[in-house]
């Protein structure tokens, strides 16, 4: 949520943390900071809003070749100046900035104000720069060790100390933090996106590690001062996939670049003579695959509907009983773990807290979890004992699309090779191998119809409050719909099963209220379109997401077809017109697309 940078080198730093900063801010943006050290000691800047506000409100020599910098979303007080990390000590010396949330933050005030500290913001985070301040050790990283061992909760942190000005300390717990090893220049992140452009390898710090970080050198060790000698690995990502690349909106050139992202995800991991997917990474033999009896998802948001997209997969191809939960639901639920269910947590950041908590869990108690994750190297996918790579690059807008449509990929390669252990034949296999290598084709041939899907979105933009409907392989896809829709227009957008309108909703629908539905050719059509003449009866609006097969008679409906697939994979291509619908909906309302309001991307409080 809140983005992390540090440097340490030969170049001047500003310039360098206020970039990592703008490559942050879709993590998390209502204010932003940043502390220099140079020959002038400790300067240190912060202001409410983006970083643009703060490179604004920066002086114009600000000399100092090592630096921390900070992106906020509010967790503890309001989006102020004061609350704006990086935090101080009280004599200026110490500064520090803080991903995650401090528990025991309430007592920790309460003792440091008993101590006569005058605590000058609501934070959590200011208590540890007094902490480390006021620790009675001689080196910087004695200090936060010292401060860390009184606090519990969640934390990356990297700190600064004008008595000590060529290092940066960092530790962390819960909340990513990595180091990027440059050229006689190192930096810190909470992200790949802010040191990509200047680092060349990466070290992923664990829970409980901390590290020591100069110009040249790094050195990782435990809260006992045990080194742990993390060895640095080679950065999969280039700063071009960050670029818009002449795009106005990361959204819309996540959405248009799938075909291609797809084409890469697939490549090399489809068996055409056997018809089974090849997924070494699960590091599940063929006998362990059999011996599966159920198949628990696991995500949060849409990567938990894509699981629910994906448990209707698995139980079609694999005849496994599969359902998915959201991952913030089943962390607090004392879940019942077996040892003969499959779990897969599904994640696009792999870092979500909710679901990472969720996977370890699941471990604590024994259970198998595989993870379905994009960012590689990322603290989920570390934490499971297996998993596919989504391979969709780098997203960036808040709103997920194409990991999304990557991940109801991921799940068909799943559900084949659960299936093809069990009672899926090789023609069935090799039918949807066929469908899946059709996908990317056929969502060119969606993209084509753009510009009709923008009239459409349009008029739904006109609407206050919208239903989006489907049945049963259709009611995830109407759930994403909806979720894409109301993340970034701001509209009231409720999905519903299509079966159950009748029993409730219907009472709300009138001309005002339109609804789109999900209407494939299939073996549900018809109750579909009953269902559609209910809404018009009482003059409602429909949309309908539908196949060229469908016959509508006399329902005179508007429309956006797409391509058939396999019916099993239906849901993929269904989803796609619904991400342009959302985006063209949000461009017509001038919205911020990227940066919905209240929203971060990669969500690492709870
Ligand atoms: C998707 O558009 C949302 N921004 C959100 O629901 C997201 O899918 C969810 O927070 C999970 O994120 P993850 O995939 O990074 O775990």
């Amino acid at each position: 949520m809140c983005g992390i940078v540090g440097y340490v080198g030969n170049q001047n730093a500003a310039p360098i943390l206020v970039e990592g900063l703008t490559r942050l801010e879709y993590r998390g943006y209502d204010s932003a900071g940043i502390a220099v050290l140079g020959g002038a000691g400790v300067q240190v800047h912060r202001t409410v809003g983006r970083v643009r506000d703060l490179t604004a409100a920066l002086p114009k020599r600000l000399g100092g070749k090592v630096g921390i910098g900070h992106t906020r979303w509010a967790t503890h007080g309001p989006a102020t100046q004061d609350n704006a990390h990086p935090h101080t000590s009280e004599d200026g010396r110490i500064s520090v900035v803080h991903n995650g949330i401090i528990d025991n933050a309430t007592a920790l005030r309460q003792h440091l104000t008993n101590a006569g500290v005058t605590l000058r913001s609501d934070t959590d985070t200011e208590v540890l720069a007094h902490l480390i301040a006021r620790s009675t050790s001689d080196t910087l990283e004695g200090a936060v060790v010292d401060a860390i061992s009184k606090v519990t909760g969640t934390y990356a942190i990297a700190v600064v100390d004008s008595a000590n000005p060529n290092t940066i300390v960092v530790a962390r717990n819960g909340s990513p933090l990595i180091i990027g090893v440059g050229e006689r220049e190192m930096f810190v992140a909470s992200d790949l996106a802010a040191l990509v452009r200047h680092a060349s390898q990466v070290v992923h710090l664990e829970d409980g590690e901390f590290a020591s970080v100069t110009a040249t050198s790094y050195r990782t060790f435990t809260m006992e001062g045990h080194d742990t000698g993390k060895v640095a690995s080679d950065i999969d990502i280039t700063a071009d996939d960050l670029e818009l690349g002449g795009y106005g909106h990361y959204m819309y050139k996540e959405i248009v670049e799938q075909p291609e992202s797809l084409e890469r995800m697939i490549q090399g991991r489809l068996d055409d003579r056997f018809g089974v997917s090849r997924l070494d990474g699960l590091n599940l033999s063929p006998r362990e695959l059999r011996g599966f009896a159920r198949v628990k998802i696991l995500g949060c948001g849409s990567a938990y509907y894509v699981g629910q997209i994906g448990a209707t997969m698995i139980e079609e191809l694999a005849r496994i009983p599969a359902d998915a939960e959201a991952a913030s639901e089943f962390r607090y639920r004392n879940p019942i773990i077996e040892a003969d269910t499959l779990y897969i947590a599904v994640s696009q950041s792999g870092e979500t807290a909710d679901t990472l908590f969720a996977v370890e869990e699941i471990k604590r108690k024994g259970g198998r979890v595989v993870g379905l994750v994009n960012v590689v190297g990322s603290t989920i996918a570390r934490a499971c004992e297996g998993g596919v790579y989504l391979h969709a690059g780098p997203e960036i807008a808040v709103a997920s699309t194409k990991a999304l449509t990557h991940m109801a990929v991921g799940f068909a390669m799943i559900a084949l090779a659960l299936g093809r252990v069990r009672d899926l034949s090789n023609a069935d296999g090799r039918r949807i191998i066929a469908a899946l290598r059709a996908i990317p084709g056929q969502i060119r041939e969606i993209l084509r119809a753009e510009a009709d899907i923008a009239q459409q979105a349009k008029m739904l933009a006109a609407a206050s409050s919208l239903f989006f409907i489907g049945r049963v392989r259709g009611f995830p896809v109407a759930r994403e719909g909806a979720q894409k829709f109301k993340e970034i227009s701001y509209r009231h957008a409720e999905a519903y099963q299509t079966s159950e309108l009748k029993h409730g909703p219907l009472a709300l629908i009138d001309e005002s209220v339109p609804t789109v539905a999900i209407l494939p050719q299939d073996d549900l059509t018809d109750r579909n379109l009953g269902a559609v003449q209910q809404i018009r009866a009482r003059n409602g609006s429909v949309l309908a997401i539908t196949h060229d097969a469908v016959d509508f008679g006399e329902l005179d409906i508007p429309r956006i077809t797409v391509p058939r697939s396999e019916p099993e994979l239906d849901p993929i291509l269904l989803t796609i017109p619904l991400q342009l619908l959302a985006y063209h909906a949000a461009l017509t309302l001038g919205h911020d697309i990227d940066k919905p309001r209240n929203l971060a991307k990669s969500v690492t409080v709870e």
